[in-house]
């Protein structure tokens, strides 16, 4: 049953008042809803009728206006509960009973290590009782939580506190009053045992808010670190967008089982546990990374999503996208901007362009869907960032400022559209961006292929630039894109050139934002005597693929000259690209090019370069890019050709690496500057690389760091050196040891499942299945079932692509046992499979077949249904 945004209609009844009373027990809870209604002026829908959604309730009780209504004045059927005669105006109570303690799939209300917590977006809302649960029906909700005081002693709820007190039987309660209407989405409820820590923060017009983290005691000492990133966020929102705070608390909870990242539910965000709990000892320099991220991004949330929230769930870039780009601003802002650009290039060109080329590949504004759940995805959240960040390149700051202050001033307390983001954009900046809104219907990687000539004569270099937008499944012919283009002009001197648009234009710009909007566009430079290289599409400013005829010596040139830092950086994996990709399928006879060599030998000596970006260069792409640039990928062949690049890399650069390694030891404590972070990157990389060939000094240098890191980064590095050679004995021991210390920790043993999983020389199948067996694995907890599933299928792409098939089977089984427990998990983990066509038919048959046993279980769910009846029509 699929659901389409052309049939989008006002909703018929709006709320304005909603009271809650949660009885929490351990056998289940019961919800008594009090909702003052009344009939939407705006609704053209004829008649009386209202209709509630319900999702696994136990009804118990209806009552209009105080009156309790008998069986045959409602009916309950397909998820909704129907009551065909209301008035204008009225009040309506609903009385359910649910069981949180048996609740798999984490949507509504669940138990987690014992407490009590919500997950509501999408439409979680409606497994807690019977509401209009779509995000345009906006209201206050009144929210009472009672239950035993010694078991959860701290019951939370959105907005402030307005009363609290004692029950009988040890019970007590807590009223909580949320004054701003929202959607049901946004509804948070949490009750435990939990440690409470404080802080304060005063905002851009002196208002006191009260600062509160609330975890499970045994990580009290894990909060600082977000603690502060949340102070941070805020400052930033208020200088950088003027967005002030707006209730006078704001709490953040942990919990282990959660399905996603994080949830911005007001003035209650809701984290999974391995996204905000952080210390020293236990967390990487990327778990950091990711943290500070995640906490700005679920703040900044308050205004792009909640204060200004979604009309309907086609919309869910509008907060999303906008939201991903204000937390991109932010770390960028934080850290180091071309190692941030870098790192979201590469998961946009390796997961979401491979996304745009399957069978789930949908726009930025989907224009259908079957569950809502499915569409939370790269494209909606990068795609979509990208397309926010284009608009800004075509602003530039101060109107994008101006276009994203009339937004909020315009919709404020609104539930409004892509489109209404873009129209504000328009009104504020007086530019057309009609074309440009095609980047919100179109699904599909724009391919840009540029030809050069130049006119030694006049003095003018071409560039020739021809647009196409590829088919995706349900849409064909599409028209070209408005696409910001920025280039720069290298001489053989690696001066950027200036670059005139007519022959008498002086003190040109060397760097020009070009504006793609036609099928094919020439643009001419004057004044270019020599041949020039190109640099083209700088920043990566617009989510496309470039084909251009770069030569090696090209790109070698603009891997040392790039005035443009993500583009030094790319060209240099360009090049790796190449060489790899020239050995793949061949013997091993085939010379590897030595100017690689000679380029990561530059890099690695020439210490006056940025080490942050040099750690960046360092890295050789992905398998999985590998693939996603491969036509009909053969897996085995190309990790093969791309080991063989990183032996011969180490072997040839060993006392490079060497000095690397000993130049970047830690002088003084752990620190978190980008300076350092690089510095430990370069160490990490270069002992890989070495541990790799099997290097005897380099295993006693992993063995110390294991032994005597002061952080997670370090020993963790050392620990994944480990894994990933050919040293079983010293291997076992770092596992074993690792695991002795930290096994009271969840987050670091995902990580310890994880760098096994993922690692070629340990995550064979036999050993896959051997970890799910361990103690500390658990099918309900969704974190643990991604460190070793999700690593294995999504990383591990030699053990996953077995030829004998054994790797998909197995992904198949561990599906279909999910589907019931969890759907919106394990619609998640088919992902891998569905992705069929890109590999050679021997591959792809395959994994054809374990779609199809998957789609042949009975009970099969919605989420589930919808990802691979899609792969397979496709
Ligand atoms: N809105 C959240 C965020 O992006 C993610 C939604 C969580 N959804 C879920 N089904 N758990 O920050
Ligand atoms: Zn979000």
């Amino acid at each position: 049953q699929t659901i389409y945004l052309s049939e989008y209609q006002v909703p018929a009844y709006l709320v304005d008042q909603i009271d809650l009373r949660f009885e929490l027990f351990e056998d289940g809870a019961r919800v008594h809803s009090t909702l003052t209604m009344r009939r939407n002026p705006e609704s053209g829908a004829p008649g009386q009728r209202l209709e509630l959604d319900g999702d696994s309730l136990i009804l118990e009780s209806v009552a209009l206006d105080g009156q309790t209504l008998i069986p045959d004045a409602y009916e309950e059927a397909d998820g909704k509960l129907v009551i065909a005669d209301v008035p204008g105006q009225f009040e309506l109570s609903v009385v359910t009973w649910i069981e949180p303690q048996n609740n798999t799939r984490l949507e509504g209300l669940y138990k987690s290590s014992g407490m009590f917590c919500t997950q509501c977006e999408a439409e979680g809302f409606r497994c807690i009782t019977y509401y209009p649960d779509r995000p345009d029906v906006m209201a206050r909700f009144r929210t009472r939580i009672e239950a035993d005081r010694q078991s959860y002693p701290v019951l939370l709820s959105n907005g402030n506190p307005v009363e609290q007190g004692e029950l009988e039987n040890g019970r007590h309660f807590v009223t909580w009053e949320d004054p701003f209407p929202k959607p049901a989405y946004l509804f948070a409820l949490v009750a435990g045992d939990l440690t409470e820590k404080r802080d304060s923060f005063t905002t851009c017009s002196g208002r006191e808010i009260d600062l509160r983290m609330y975890v499970e005691p045994r990580n009290a000492e894990k909060c600082d670190f977000a603690m502060d990133a949340l102070k941070r966020s805020m400052r930033w929102d208020e200088e950088v967008y003027g967005r002030e705070y707006d209730l006078d608390i704001f709490m953040i909870v942990a919990v282990d089982d959660f399905n996603m990242g994080a949830m911005e539910n007001k003035g209650l965000n809701i984290f999974n546990s391995s996204c905000v709990l952080a210390s020293q000892d236990t967390a990487t320099d990327a778990t950091f990374q990711r943290i500070e991220a995640i906490v700005a991004h679920e703040y900044f949330h308050n205004w792009s999503g909640n204060r200004v929230t979604c009309r309907d769930w086609f919309q869910l870039s509008l907060k999303e996208g906008f939201t991903v780009f204000r937390d991109a601003q932010f770390s960028a802002d934080v850290g180091s901007p071309t190692v941030k650009r870098i790192e979201d290039a590469t998961l946009l060109r390796t997961a979401q362009f491979a996304e745009d080329a399957g069978p789930m590949a949908h726009p930025v504004r989907p224009a259908s869907y079957m569950e809502i759940a499915n569409f939370y995805t790269l494209t909606i959240y990068e795609k979509g960032e990208e397309v926010v960040r284009m608009i800004h390149n075509l602003l530039g700051p101060e109107l994008f400022r101006k276009g994203s202050d009339l937004y909020f001033e315009r919709h404020d307390g609104q539930a409004v559209t892509t489109d209404d983001f873009v129209k504000a954009m328009e009104d504020a900046s007086g530019r057309d961006l009609s074309q440009f809104r095609l980047w919100y219907e179109q699904a599909g990687t724009p391919v840009l292929t540029v030809e050069d000539e130049h006119d030694a004569e006049q003095g003018i270099y071409r560039l020739i630039i021809r647009q196409t937008v590829p088919d995706t499944p349900g849409q064909t012919n599409k028209k070209p894109q408005h696409i910001p283009f920025a280039v720069g002009l290298l001489d053989e001197h690696g001066q950027v050139l200036p670059l005139a648009l007519t022959a008498d234009e002086h003190n040109a710009p060397t760097e020009r934002v070009l504006e793609i909007t036609g099928a094919e566009q020439v643009f001419e430079f004057h004044g270019i005597e020599e041949p020039p290289v190109p640099s083209l599409l700088r920043d990566f400013s617009a989510p496309v693929r470039v084909r251009y005829p770069y030569t090696r010596e090209q790109l070698l040139f603009l891997m040392s000259h790039d005035t443009d830092g993500f583009n030094r950086w790319d060209a240099g994996q360009k090049l790796a690209i190449d060489v790899i990709e020239s050995l793949v399928g061949e013997d091993d006879g085939k010379e590897i090019d030595p100017r690689l060599v000679g380029a990561y030998r530059t890099l690695l000596n020439d210490t006056s370069l940025d080490q942050a970006l040099v750690a960046k260069m360092l890295q050789l792409p992905s398998e999985n890019y590998l693939v996603e640039l491969a036509d009909e990928a053969d897996v085995p062949s190309i990790h093969h050709a791309r080991e063989r690049v990183l032996q011969h890399l180490a072997v040839s650069l060993r006392e490079e690496l060497l000095a690397c390694y000993q130049r970047h030891q830690q002088a003084g404590d752990y620190q978190l500057t980008p300076e350092a972070i690089a510095g430990r990157s370069l160490r990490n990389t270069a002992l890989g690389w070495l541990l790799h060939i099997g290097d005897v000094e380099a295993l006693a240098l992993a063995r110390s760091q294991f032994e005597q890191a002061d952080n997670m980064t370090d020993r963790l590095g050392a620990l994944r050196a480990l894994v990933n050679s050919g040293f079983d004995k010293e291997r076992t021991e770092a596992l074993d040891a690792f695991y002795e210390r930290f096994q009271n920790d969840p987050q670091v043993v995902e990580m310890w499942f994880s760098v096994q999983a993922a690692s070629f020389k340990m995550g064979q199948l036999p050993h896959i299945r051997h970890l799910l067996e361990h103690d500390a694995f658990d099918w309900k907890n969704p974190n643990k079932v991604r460190s070793v599933v999700g690593a294995f299928a999504g990383q591990n792409l030699p053990a996953f692509h077995n030829p004998d098939g054994s790797g998909y089977g197995f992904l198949a089984d561990v599906v279909r046992r999910l589907d019931d427990s969890n759907p919106q998990i394990a619609a998640r983990l088919v992902t891998p499979l569905t992705r069929w066509k890109k590999f050679a038919p021997a591959y792809g048959r395959q994994m054809r077949t374990a779609l199809e046993s998957i789609r042949d279980k009975k009970g099969l769910s919605k989420d589930v249904y919808e990802v691979v009846y899609k792969s397979l029509a496709d």
